[in-house]
Order: C-alpha cells, then sequence, then structure tokens
C-alpha cells in the first residue's frame, strides 16, 4: 500500500474519481453524503486529500481530507471523509492515513483538528486511540500547538 496526496493530475483521471466515487458510498455506511462523484475532483483540490492506494492495481481503497480553516483562536484542520473500502477495514490503513494527516498539520502549523465525530460512534475509537478528546462541539478535537 503507497499513500500519497491527491494532485491536479488526478482530477482529469477517471481511474481515480471512479474510486473515489465508490469509496463515498461507503461514508456514513452508506448513508446520504454531500459528495457526489461529480464534485469529488473540486473538492479534492481545494483540501488535502490523503489516499491508501494499492501499490499493483492503483486502486484506492482509503481517504481521508484535511481541509484549512481560520477561527479567531488560530488556524486549524477540519478532518472529514474518511472511510476506507470494507473489505480492507481493520488492517490499519485508517489509522496511518490519520497519522499523515496530523503530521501535514503540523508541516502547516496548525493549532489544532477538529473532526465531527461523535464520541459514542464505533469510528470514534480509532481517533480515542490517536489522543483525540471530546470538544465543546460534541466532535473529537486534537491540540497539536507544541511541536
Ligand atoms: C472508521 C474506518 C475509516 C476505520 O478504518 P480501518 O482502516 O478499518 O481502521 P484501522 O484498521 O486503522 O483501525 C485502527 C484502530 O481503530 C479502532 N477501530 C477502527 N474501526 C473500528 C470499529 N469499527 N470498531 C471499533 N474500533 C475500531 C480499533 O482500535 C483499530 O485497531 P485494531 O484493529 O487493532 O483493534 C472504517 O471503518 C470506515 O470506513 N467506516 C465507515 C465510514 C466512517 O464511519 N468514517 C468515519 C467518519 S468520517
Amino acid at each position: 500500500m503507497i499513500n500519497r496526496f491527491l494532485d491536479p493530475y488526478d482530477a482529469g483521471n477517471t481511474n481515480v474519481l471512479g474510486d473515489l466515487g465508490s469509496l463515498a458510498t461507503y461514508l456514513n455506511e452508506g448513508r446520504l453524503t454531500f459528495i457526489g462523484p461529480e464534485d469529488l475532483s473540486e473538492v479534492a483540490l481545494r483540501s488535502s486529500w490523503r489516499v491508501t492506494e494499492e501499490e499493483d492495481s492503483g486502486k484506492i481503497v482509503g481517504m481521508v481530507a484535511l481541509s484549512p480553516n481560520h477561527a479567531p483562536r488560530g488556524f486549524f484542520g477540519l478532518i472529514a471523509d474518511m472511510v476506507v473500502r470494507p473489505e480492507y477495514r481493520r488492517k490499519g490503513i485508517a489509522g496511518k492515513l490519520l497519522d499523515d494527516i496530523v503530521k501535514e498539520a503540523k508541516r502547516q502549523r496548525m493549532r489544532w483538528l477538529c473532526a465531527m465525530i461523535n464520541p459514542d460512534q464505533e469510528a470514534a475509537k480509532l481517533f480515542l486511540k490517536k489522543g483525540f478528546v471530546p470538544d465543546a462541539n460534541g466532535g473529537l478535537r486534537l491540540d497539536i500547538s507544541s511541536p
């Protein structure tokens, strides 16, 4: 497995867009999301999308987005759209994607990361394991202001 960021060339790659569209259907486990395949190239270019790609086939099997945000208390990152294809789960793929995104957020000098995930959700366990804590808005937060 190879982890990489999407780049402008991906926006014109129908295989990549097909894989992302297919992955997006598993977001919220089948419930409707605001992202449709037609939006993916736009969204992917505006945020940092880290993806996990199968080495031989080039198939994208996992993704997570990091979006920059500014608040009165500083520059922070919003983590969204984390998803791994069902047949590839519980192999550490999302954990590695999350580690990469935290590293990237520090590189961009973000002060904290925020994930809008209910702490009771199963997926929250992964974030809690990585040091995120419940915040006042009902999501999860990781302070990365100190090096
Ligand atoms: C949440 C999700 C991204 C996890 O992907 P994954 O690649 O299977 O996660 P990892 O293998 O890296 O998991 C690492 C750890 O997180 C925890 N974890 C991950 N998924 C879990 C689950 N469904 N239930 C309980 N713990 C879980 C475990 O502690 C796991 O370690 P372990 O396998 O050694 O016990 C995946 O289940 C998914 O795509 N779910 C549907 C979409 C979703 O809910 N996304 C999150 C909201 S944006």
